[in-house]
Parts: structure tokens; sequence; C-alpha cells
């Protein structure tokens, strides 16, 4: 109980302090947040990065994953973006969530558009909601 206490405790602190609120309001278990990775790595993560920071235009030889991954559709979507996509880590992108439910419902709208290989709905959908919210919240 005491380690767990401390675990809590700890769990706390370094999740940022923008994120407070949906951080404790997570519905989301660890292993929904580890297998949500899969998923937005199969289709979210070739426009918005692997780190989830978000495309630059220009920077593409220092973004990871290679933008040559992208087939021709992506490539469309992120030129009409002026080669930019958000970020989907840190206070400006986590600050506009007050609520988990809006903030799972952006994403779900999100991977209406983008759905990630092997697509089970609602599975995929809590998963990588859970995987974005985790990584925000410093806990994966
Ligand atoms: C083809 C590139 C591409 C893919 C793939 C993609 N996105 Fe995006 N996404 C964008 C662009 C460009 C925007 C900004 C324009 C807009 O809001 O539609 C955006 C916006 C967003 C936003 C709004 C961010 C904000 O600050 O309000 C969220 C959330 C989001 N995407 C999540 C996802 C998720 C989750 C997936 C995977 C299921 C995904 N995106 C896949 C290009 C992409």
């Amino acid at each position: 109980m005491r380690y767990l206490m401390s675990a809590l405790a700890l769990a706390i602190l370094v999740a940022p302090v923008y994120a407070g609120d949906l951080c404790q309001a997570n519905p989301f278990t660890a292993l929904q947040a580890q297998q949500g990775r899969e998923d937005y790595e199969s289709s979210c993560g070739l426009c918005h990065l692997y780190n989830l920071k978000g495309r630059v235009p220009g920077n593409s030889r220092n973004e990871w994953p290679d933008i040559r991954l992208l087939n021709a559709d992506y490539l469309k979507t992120l030129d009409g973006n002026g080669g930019m996509t958000p970020p989907l880590l840190g206070e400006a992108f986590f600050r506009k969530w007050k609520d988990v439910r809006v903030f799972a419902d952006r994403i779900s709208s999100a991977i209406g558009a983008f759905p990630p290989k092997h697509y089970v709905k609602p599975a995929s959908d809590a998963r990588i909601a859970a995987y974005i919210l985790y990584k925000n919240c410093g806990r994966l």
C-alpha cells in the first residue's frame, strides 16, 4: 500500500502541470495506451510524427518517420495544410481539452479521416486516445 501511494504520488509529480485535470480523469488503462502506439504509428504518426510533435515545413530531413512513407493521399493532405501538422503533445495542444470525453471525440473524428491499420471500432479509437493521453501525462 505504501509503495502504491508513493507510486501514485510520483505519477502526479511527473505529469506536466497543465495536464493535471485530464490526467486525473483518465479513463484508459496502461494496456490500452501501450497497444495504441501501434495503431497510432500505422496512420496518425506518419503525419503527426512518432514523437507526436507534428511536421514543420522544410524540416522533413530531421523528422521521423521518413516523409517518403506517406502515400499520395496523405501527402496531398499535408501539402494542403502548408506542409505542417499540429502537435498532439504539449501544452498548446493539451490545454484545449477540458473534458476527457470531448478529447476522445476529437480523436475519434480524426480517425474517421485516417483510420489506422486493422481498424476496429471502437477499440482502436480508445487505444489511440489512450496513447495520446498517456504521452501527454508523462506516463509512457
Ligand atoms: C495525412 C496526414 C494526417 C494524418 C494521417 C492524421 N492527421 Fe491529424 N491532422 C492533420 C492536419 C493537416 C491537421 C490540421 C488541420 C485540421 O485540423 O484538420 C490535423 C489535425 C489533427 C487534430 C487537431 C489538433 C488540434 O490542435 O486541434 C487532431 C486531434 C488530430 N489531427 C489527430 C489525428 C489522429 C488521432 C490521427 C490518426 C488516426 C491523425 N490525426 C492522422 C494531418 C493528419
